[in-house]
């Protein structure tokens, strides 16, 4: 996905795992649109992750990836927004299926919790893992039909 540009976005707690992600993904070529926080003042995360995922719902982006302390609190508000599916990940196994299954459009990690090594791993993992479609399509199905006035039948 070197081509597409994908949003970023932190709050306080996550703003330096925010910043290392940016410059390890800029040698493989990837351009991470930088939607803040981009000092250490305290910042609500409700509002990071409303401004990013806000892109999402609109297709303006097709991929973004949020972080605060734990990862809880970004992905809680990103997953209140239609067409987002906000994946809070912590290993690689997790990466790989919430893409190939889940077709997880935006990556939620916690600043507090991952080591920056493997953050910078499951950020390659999203980054470059297809979704599997098949039957998992018919699911993702369901998840979009969600709070759109239908049955997610
Ligand atoms: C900020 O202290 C912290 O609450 C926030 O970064 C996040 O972990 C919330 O879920």
């Amino acid at each position: 996905m070197s081509s597409t540009k994908i949003l970023i976005a932190s709050d306080h707690a996550g703003l330096e795992l925010k910043n290392k992600i940016i410059e390890s993904v800029k040698n493989k070529g990837v351009v991470l649109e930088d939607l803040g926080t981009y000092n250490t003042d305290s910042v609500d995360y409700p509002d990071k992750a409303v401004e990013l995922s806000k892109k999402i719902t609109s297709n303006e982006f097709s991929r973004g990836i949020l972080i605060c302390g734990t990862g809880i609190g970004m992905s809680i508000v990103a997953n209140r927004f239609p067409g987002v599916r906000a994946a809070l990940v912590q290993d690689p196994y997790s990466a790989k299926m919430a893409r190939e299954h889940n077709d997880a459009n935006v990556l939620v990690l916690g600043g507090r919790v991952v080591k920056p090594e493997i953050a910078m791993e499951l950020v390659d993992i999203f980054l470059n893992t297809k979704f599997e479609g098949g039957r998992h399509q018919q699911r993702v199905d369901k998840i979009n039909k969600i709070g759109l006035g239908k049955k997610g039948e």
